[in-house]
């Protein structure tokens, strides 16, 4: 039986995450596409950022051109960020070992695509928070812009990640990432 997740809107000012952890070790399910069109893809990521841009709050991605997703972020302007309670942790793994393009690995992972309701792109209902973006820019890493040559050992393929910056549009969420909670 699954647990049952109820979620509320938390203003950007409100939200309470330990960023590092959140994306390093608990993982967030980037989905990109049309939930209506019924054409999305969900890939997990590891590595991003929340934070304040131009003014505005932001959630920044970075996905290789090698990834099934990065298709759908050239031409869909919106995406969700969602993570999930720890019993979906192998649901995130497959989704991290699997592409789109070989078959439906959202079904396979056991998820629930759900309307999301500031943008096109879908949440899950398994989710217990659910960042909905819509992108503002992109720019792909230039390795001669490399700091610390260890950087380089993230890309013997020279598969150099593409940056996207979303402006966050609505956060829906449980108790525990209300800061007033
Ligand atoms: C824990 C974890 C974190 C990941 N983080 C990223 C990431 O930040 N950027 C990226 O391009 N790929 C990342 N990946 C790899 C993609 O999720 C993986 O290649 C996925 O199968 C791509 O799916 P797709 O081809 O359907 O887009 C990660 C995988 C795992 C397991």
């Amino acid at each position: 039986m699954k647990t049952k997740i109820t979620r509320k809107e938390i203003p950007f000012d409100m939200l309470r995450v330990r960023p590092h952890h959140l994306w390093n070790s608990q993982w967030l399910l980037l989905t990109v596409g049309d939930f209506k069109a019924r054409k999305f893809n969900a890939m997990t990521v590891g590595w991003g950022s929340l934070g304040t841009m131009w003014g505005r709050p932001f959630a920044q991605t970075v996905v290789r051109p090698t990834r099934y997703t990065y298709q759908f972020l050239k031409q869909c302007n919106t995406f969700t960020l969602c993570a999930f309670p720890s019993e979906y942790r192998q649901a995130l793994q497959l989704l991290g070992t699997r592409s789109g393009r070989d078959g439906d690995k959202i079904a396979q992972a056991g998820l629930t695509p759900i309307a999301s309701t500031q943008v096109a792109a879908p949440g899950f209902a398994e989710a217990d928070l659910i960042i909905e973006c819509r992108q503002l820019y992109w720019d792909d890493l230039e390795p001669s812009h490399f700091l610390d040559s260890t950087i380089n050992r993230n890309y013997p393929q020279q598969d150099y990640h593409r940056v996207f910056f979303g402006e966050i549009l609505a956060i829906w969420g449980t108790d525990t990432y209300r800061a007033d909670s």
